[in-house]
């Protein structure tokens, strides 16, 4: 079992993706370089999806190639690996343009889910997703895979993990190298995912696995520390607990990038103040408060103001 923990760092597209307010091209380069700059070194950009499906996502082309020609040139840490989402084989084709080397495919262990949010069955994705993955693993483009709704469904309700299991285990036919099971509805308690994952971990290893946790219902880090004892490295945060798909009913918010450094590598890492002061000036650009308890805790406020 690997003790590192790694973060990816997914405010850029869930956490940008439902918001009612869309960033200019230029706000989202500028988020991106700073997050580059904070020590993160898995950053999900955008995803190549329909713009008529998820408009918030229409510049991520731009983005990429912007961002990935800065790391070229040497402005932007080398280590750092960039990702987004494709949802099909024109996501593939424009994605490949860009030049990235790690993307990712959804899919969703109901089938209302999979019909709301990719407009088809489960079954479809998967063929889709079947001649998506073989294409990009001939030209070296390494892919991983979030599983939707693996403890509740906004439309069919609690979910099955015998059906999520089921799910997880036709996506290693993939050949994904990861697998991030997902509380899209912020619905699962450390007791639901202690059971799934005992289930999950009879057939595949740890290492395989993220999770990614919308924090609906104030639960995200407890669900993530029971991950991290089942041996679970691998945790997906936004910047500010920003966040949601928006085919997923609930005002849904990631847990914090800055909450999981906090829990798994130290409450004094040095990341925890770059987050703070990229997330309020993230709070000014959209003219909201973010959810993070972090940004608005009167100890941080007092102590990385001068960061
Ligand atoms: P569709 O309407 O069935 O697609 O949508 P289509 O093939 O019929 O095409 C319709 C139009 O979209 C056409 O344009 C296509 O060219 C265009 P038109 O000719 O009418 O002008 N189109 C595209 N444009 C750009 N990029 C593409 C693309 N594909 C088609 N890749 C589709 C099917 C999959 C495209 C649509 O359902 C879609 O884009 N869905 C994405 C929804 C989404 O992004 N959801 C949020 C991300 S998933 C999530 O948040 C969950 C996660 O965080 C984990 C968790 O929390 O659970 C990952
Ligand atoms: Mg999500």
């Amino acid at each position: 079992m690997s003790s590192e923990v790694q973060i990816l760092e997914v405010g850029l597209r869930d956490g940008l993706q439902n918001e009612e307010q869309k960033l200019s091209l230029k706000e989202k380069i500028f988020l991106a370089e700073q997050l580059s700059q904070t020590g993160l070194k898995r950053i999900e950009l955008g995803s190549f999806v329909s713009p008529r499906w998820v408009p918030q996502m229409s510049q991520t082309k731009d983005l990429v190639i912007h961002i990935l020609n800065s790391q070229k040139q040497g402005f932007l840490d080398s280590q750092i690996e960039y990702s987004a989402l494709v949802p099909n084989q024109k996501g593939l084709e424009e994605a490949l343009k860009t030049g990235l080397k790690s993307l990712s495919i959804f899919l969703s262990s109901t089938e209302s889910f999979s019909k709301k949010n990719r407009n088809c069955s489960r079954e479809k994705a998967y063929q889709d997703y079947q001649t998506l993955c073989k294409k990009a693993l001939e030209v070296g483009v390494k892919i991983r895979a979030y599983l939707s709704v693996c403890f509740e469904c906004p439309y069919e309700g609690k979910v099955d993990p015998k059906e999520v299991l089921y799910w997880i285990q036709k996506i290693k036919d993939l050949g994904v190298y990861e697998i991030s099971i997902s509380d899209t509805t912020g619905k699962a308690r450390p007791q639901e995912l202690e059971k799934l994952l005992d289930l999950v971990l009879e057939k595949t290893l740890a290492s395989q696995l993220a999770c990614h946790f919308h924090n609906v219902h104030g639960t995200a880090l407890a669900n993530v520390w029971t991950a991290y004892q089942k041996g679970v490295r691998v945790f997906d945060g936004s910047l500010g607990g920003l966040g949601g798909c928006p085919y997923s009913k609930v005002p849904s918010g990631n847990v914090s990038t800055e909450s999981l450094v906090y829990l798994l590598k130290s409450s004094e890492s040095p990341l925890i103040p770059k987050l703070l002061k990229i997330g309020r000036q993230l709070e000014k650009t959209l003219g909201k408060k973010l959810p993070s308890q972090l940004i608005h805790s009167p100890y941080y406020l007092k102590n990385s103001i001068n960061f």
